[in-house]
């Protein structure tokens, strides 16, 4: 159990989440909070230090986001990033001035103070990753200058006294060759966390929890072989056992053997108790004739919900339902930024409304992705499922332009499992973020032995990312692709064209629809 914590202020930076990850990775336990988090919320006993992360903001400006000055009261050691660092000086007196050019790069940093607690096993010069239009002027009483740059005087500045630290440059950004030290150093040194936290070790505390809250009562959770709610029904079922009943809705979407697969990993393996239901010809009956990829995804969602439903009410109602949300969920949707909806994301296994529950159980809440993936490995689901290439909810619905039918289903289905079957040969398999193949509603005239066709294209995608948000089309090698399309053509009876999609993200997404 851990009795140490960092807290970052998020000012709408693009890097807020990468700070909390690389503090993870020096093993110890961080939340991110709004910047406007009341001082109730941020301080509590284990608060070791607080971190105030970059933001797109001048600090002049009306609307400048501003934490509460008790942050530089408290007591605690404070960390101030781009930013960050900006408002820390801002805020006690210092002044800040556009830097007349932005600096948006990589750039030599000079220490000034090469003792400075903040610098320790840190060369007197290293890269650092630049991303700034102001930068801090005058120093607030109290602070000197730790580090500069040609273009940036103040790149560093501390108050060793009241341990307020700042940095201009980003440590969190990988480009920063020595960044993983300074945030070391911040947390270790400065603040002086002492314990080792990680997501593995986590377990123990999490099944405890978990058992404190359900006691003796019944719960359910809505299982579609996702890696987070696996890990998550997984968790609950090694801290209550057959007191977790899950729901596994076959949509009838899924890929090749998906299904078989899904269940027989978490019943035979991880002895799960599960309810499959086969609801594929429902859905593909509340689909007939719909081509339309946003009514798509509403239809499968309520069908899903609806079918949860009826399947939790026959079980006589439960207690408890297990969400499988993760921390990016809870950060965005709390979050200080707003952006724009591209595709509205159902979440398909979501919260059913209509079904009353005592409360939720969300243990992976305060999880990043890779954590999860670590802890899921550690409770024993097997590599390729926790490895898992994201799937989206609706599944092959959005894989299939226009109609779905049980034929174009199977279009895609068998042109996917040929395309994973040599793409797990060529061993790209851990290389590639996600490989694909979509059906366009469209025929094409080719020819087969000494014969005319007229049948459907397919379209492979696949492509390399570490977030989903920016994608580059994977390169894969020419002879591969090659044979994957004469294999598709060739073994998939009404397709006749194979064609690869090259377009990054953005201005194409990932998937069609
Ligand atoms: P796009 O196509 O927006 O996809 O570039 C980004 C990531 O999200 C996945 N995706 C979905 N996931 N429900 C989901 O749970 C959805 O409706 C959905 N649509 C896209 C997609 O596979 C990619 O990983």
């Amino acid at each position: 159990m851990h009795t140490e914590k960092i807290i970052i202020l998020d000012f709408g930076g693009q890097y807020s989440q990468l700070i909390a990850r690389r503090i993870r990775e020096c093993g110890v336990y961080c939340e991110i909070l709004p910047y406007d988090a009341a001082m109730t919320r941020i301080q509590s006993a284990d608060l070791k230090g607080i971190v105030l992360s970059g933001g797109p903001d001048s600090v002049y400006a009306d609307d400048a986001p501003q934490c509460s000055p008790e942050v530089f009261l408290c007591g605690v050691p404070v960390l101030g990033i781009c930013y960050g660092m900006q408002l820390m000086a801002h805020l006690q007196g210092g002044s800040v001035r556009s830097a007349g050019k932005s600096e948006f790069a990589k750039t030599s940093l000079t220490l000034d103070d090469t003792g400075s607690a903040l610098w320790k096993d840190c060369p007197v010069n290293s890269i650092v990753w630049m991303n700034h239009n102001d930068s801090v002027a005058g120093l607030p009483d109290g602070f000197k200058v730790i580090a500069h740059t040609e273009s940036c005087p103040v790149a560093s500045m501390a108050n060793v006294e009241k341990k307020h630290y700042a940095v201009q440059f980003h440590p969190e950004v990988l480009h920063s060759i020595y960044g993983m030290q300074v945030l070391k150093n911040f947390v270790r040194n400065i603040c002086g966390c002492s314990e080792f936290w990680d997501a593995e070790g986590a377990a123990d505390m999490l099944i405890e929890q978990i058992r404190a809250q359900v006691g003796s009562k019944k719960v359910l959770a809505a299982l579609s072989g996702g890696v987070d709610s696996s890990v998550a029904s997984v968790l609950v079922h090694k801290a209550v056992g057959d007191q977790l009943t899950c729901i596994f809705v076959d949509h009838g979407l899924l890929r090749k053997n998906e299904a078989e697969e899904v269940l027989k990993a978490y019943r035979e393996t991880l002895g799960l108790h599960i309810i499959p239901v086969d609801a594929s010809e429902r859905f593909l009956n509340r689909l007939k004739g719909v081509t339309d990829p946003e009514q798509k995804r509403k239809i499968i969602g309520e069908e899903f919900i609806r079918v949860f439903e009826e399947e939790a009410k026959k079980l006589g109602g439960s207690d408890f339902l297990v969400q499988g949300t993760i921390y990016p969920d809870i950060i965005e949707s709390g979050g200080t930024k707003k952006s724009a909806v591209i595709k509205s994301h159902h979440n398909v296994g979501g919260l059913p409304e209509k079904v009353d529950f005592e409360a939720l159980i969300e243990p992976l809440r305060m999880f990043f992705k890779d954590e999860v993936r670590v802890l899921g490995e550690s409770l024993g689901i097997p590599h390729p499922l926790v490895y898992r290439q994201p799937f989206p909810g609706p599944g092959l619905a959005v894989r299939i332009l226009g109609e779905i039918t049980a034929e174009r289903l199977r279009l895609v289905r068998e042109s996917d499992a040929i395309l994973r079957d040599e793409i797990a040969q060529a061993g790209l398999a851990d290389s590639i973020w996600q490989y694909f193949t979509v059906l366009p509603n469209v025929r094409t005239v080719g020819v087969m032995g000494d014969g005319r066709t007229y049948d459907n294209l397919i379209a492979i995608r696949a492509v390399t990312s570490s977030d989903a948000m920016t994608v580059e089309a994977a390169e894969i090698p020419y002879h591969i692709l090659q044979k994957i399309a004469l294999r598709i053509v060739n073994e998939v009876k009404g397709i006749n064209r194979v064609v690869y999609d090259i377009t990054p993200k953005p201005p194409a997404t990932i998937e069609w629809e």
